[in-house]
């Protein structure tokens, strides 16, 4: 039934949700701001400039538009040095499985992740040639959970959105392909991805055949 499936990379693909999460943590902690692994789940998928605003709403005071662009590079240096050492060993187990299923079974592939650091990490995995379209981050004026960045997938693989189905481990991101109109696959705990059509705990649990 389907003719296309649409991945999240951070936290589905690869554990960047790891490194978002410590760089994110050490950005907070410097600005006297608490943070822990349950803050950080409001995160997931959360565009750059949006999770700094929430992580600023706990400070004790207010940052001019200048000092939240020089926190948000702050950030992002630490997270690209931190991704500067991954390699396709940092590609979690079932992900090639499920990419390699999906393109044995006819479907077009597309990649629908909201971080502007998506084209180096899939260069840094080695998977870039493996998907039909990567949305470029930079394009989207609405992050998740707006469904913009699905519909662009979508349109952009010429499909409509009934035909596809999104894969993600964010809150924000089941919100989002469910607001596309599409099936969505979580991919973590189900209470927290209750939204979510079908949820597995990882890509090695990633079956085809019952996505309908
Ligand atoms: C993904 C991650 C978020 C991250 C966002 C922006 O959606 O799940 O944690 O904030 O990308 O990433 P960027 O690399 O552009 O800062
Ligand atoms: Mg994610």
């Amino acid at each position: 039934r389907f003719a296309a499936v649409i991945f999240d990379l951070d936290g589905v693909i690869t554990d960047t949700a790891r490194y978002h999460y410590l760089a994110w943590k050490r950005l907070a902690e410097s600005q006297g701001v608490h943070f822990d692994e349950a803050f950080n789940e409001h995160l997931k998928g959360i565009d750059r400039m949006g999770s700094l605003e929430l992580i600023l709403a706990s400070a004790t005071r207010r940052y001019s538009d200048a000092e939240k662009l020089a926190l948000a590079t702050e950030k992002n240096e630490h997270y690209k040095e931190l991704i500067a050492t991954m390699t396709p060993s940092d590609l979690l187990p079932g992900a090639v499985a499920a990419l390699d299923d999906c393109r044995a079974a006819g479907l077009k592939i597309g990649l629908a992740s909201v971080s502007r650091n998506a084209f180096t990490v899939l260069d840094r995995l080695g998977i870039t040639g493996k998907f039909d379209y990567v949305v470029d981050a930079g394009t989207i004026a609405k992050g998740k959970p707006d469904p913009e960045i699905f519909l662009k997938a979508a349109r952009e693989l010429r499909v409509t959105p009934d035909a596809c189905f999104g894969v993600e481990d964010a809150v924000a991101g089941v919100s989002s392909i469910k607001a596309a109109g599409m099936y969505a696959v979580g991919v973590g705990d189900p209470q927290v991805l209750a939204a979510a059509d079908i949820v597995i705990p990882d890509l090695t649990q990633f079956r085809l055949e019952q996505y309908k």
